[in-house]
């Protein structure tokens, strides 16, 4: 790419306007606009900020053309295949890969995190036995402020690192009990002895009638899904915490807010969505009618899991996922799983109709990540909660990004107004 010009010239009528341009490490430049309202008297207008930039940041790259994911410069690929969820939650928090020395000391103290305060448990008990993991989620995580109130000074750096220690933490053990309460058994501590994943396969599975032997290779494909939904740029639950946190909120309110809005079916709920629909196609030879459904204007039905708003080509975290997908099924002896042929059967259709070529429409990281959550005997009620978990280290490093940022202004957009404008109240009797 040749040198980009120091700015760009904005024409409005009579007037032109210079506007300063800024070049990135990797990806397009931008046009600063900051100043715009209050040179030029206007605002740019971006619904869904398709073309807009909200923020510096030296954390997640991703090219989606290339179909490209970087983590402070590390690809996707070789972190899930090379490193482990612990290992990129410092990576992320902190900037670089640790020593050996770095890695067992935060290793260490994220251990020595996972258990709750066990007041917690009975702000569990609050919620219908029926209650969505995702609302209990929201709620509780919303809660931590009230227990740990000592680490919610978010101008106090060595506060901002407890808070960051005790979300990664204490997570699992929170998605956990979520999941036992809705399906009536007793909640099961965290051991220290077990890595992270193992710890939450267990906190899941175990009852106290018999004991719960962690296989690894479950282990380890729950690492990666861990490892592969970390962190992703701004997407839209990550601007809800950058949002969220630019008022001052405190970590775990923000936290909250980015775990509803991960929720919706359109980002971090379509893992569930995805399995639903798998579920509802059925057999293969039902594929055609839900293709045709799903080009359909008239028809709201979606392919969910195909699509996305960065990547064009392909999600390279879908890729590794088709991988660990037939590995653990294969372990699992359940390699012929009806639902895994009807994915691969849709996947194949998709990509080779004209309307998913043209709109660019693949597989994403929800495709096949809710087959092996599935696999793993997790109910699709549970995907979300997961994502949720994993994505908690990606938002707070983000939010740590942010709050740390001397020139932090709190986020407030403006609109186009199409109201109407200035009238007078009408009594009653005069309507
Ligand atoms: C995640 O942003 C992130 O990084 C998110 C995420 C992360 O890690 O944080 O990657 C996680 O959220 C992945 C996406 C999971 N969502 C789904 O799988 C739900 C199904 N996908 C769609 O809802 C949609 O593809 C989005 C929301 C993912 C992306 O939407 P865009 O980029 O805003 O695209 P669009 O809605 O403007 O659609 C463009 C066109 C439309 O047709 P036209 O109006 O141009 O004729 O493509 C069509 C859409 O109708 N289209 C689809 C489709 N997705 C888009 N048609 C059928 N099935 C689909 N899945």
């Amino acid at each position: 790419m040749a040198d980009s010009p120091k700015t760009a010239t904005l024409t409005i009528g009579e007037n032109s306007y210079e506007l300063p341009m800024k070049s990135p490490s990797a990806g397009p430049d931008v046009v600063d606009i900051s100043k715009l309202y209050g040179s030029a008297g206007v605002f740019t207008h971006d619904p869904g900020f398709t073309s807009t930039s909200s923020c510096e940041s030296t954390i997640t790259y991703i090219d989606g053309v290339k179909g490209e994911l970087l983590h402070r410069g590390y690809p996707i690929d070789q972190l899930a295949e090379k490193s482990h969820y612990l290992e990129v939650c410092f990576l992320l928090l902190y900037g670089y890969l640790p020593s050996s020395v770095e890695l067992e000391k935060f290793e260490t103290t994220i251990t020595h995190h996972t258990m709750v305060h066990e007041q917690m448990g009975n702000f569990f008990r609050g919620f219908r036995r029926d209650a969505h993991p995702m609302a209990i989620m929201t709620g509780v995580v919303g809660a931590m402020s009230a227990f740990y109130h000592d680490s919610t000074d978010v101008n106090d750096p060595r506060q901002r690192e407890i808070a960051s220690h005790r979300l990664i933490a204490k997570m699992p053990t929170i998605a956990a009990m979520a999941y036992k309460y809705t399906i009536g058994q007793p909640f099961v501590y965290p051991r220290n002895d077990l890595d992270y994943a193992s710890n939450f396969l267990r906190m899941c599975f175990a009852v106290p009638a018999e004991d719960y032997e962690v296989n690894p290779i479950l282990s380890r494909a729950m690492d990666r899904i861990f490892t592969l939904h970390a962190d992703h740029e701004q997407n839209a639950s990550t601007s809800t915490v950058r949002l969220a946190s630019s008022s001052g909120a405190n970590p775990f309110a923000c936290i909250a807010a980015g775990i509803a809005c991960l929720w919706g079916p359109a980002h971090g709920g379509a893992n569930q969505a995805c399995l639903e629909m798998l579920r509802e196609i059925g057999t293969v030879d039902r594929i055609p009618e839900f293709i045709a459904r799903a080009k359909d204007k008239n028809d709201p039905f979606r392919l969910m899991g195909f699509g996305h708003r960065v990547y064009k080509n392909t999600d390279p975290r879908a890729t590794v996922l088709k991988k660990s997908a037939d590995e653990v099924l294969e372990l699992l002896g359940v390699d012929d799983n009806p639902l895994l042929q009807v994915a691969k059967e849709l996947e194949q259709t998709a990509l080779n109709d004209p309307y998913f070529v043209e709109k660019k429409l693949f597989p994403n990281v929800d495709f096949y990540s809710g087959i092996i959550l599935e696999a793993m005997g997790f109910p699709t009620s549970m995907f979300t909660p997961i994502f949720a978990l994993s994505r908690t280290v990606g938002w707070i490093s983000q939010w740590k990004e942010m709050i740390s940022d001397p020139a932090l202004k709190i986020g407030r957009p403006r609109q186009l107004y199409t109201g109407e404008t200035l009238r007078d109240y009408v009594e009653i009797e005069n309507r």
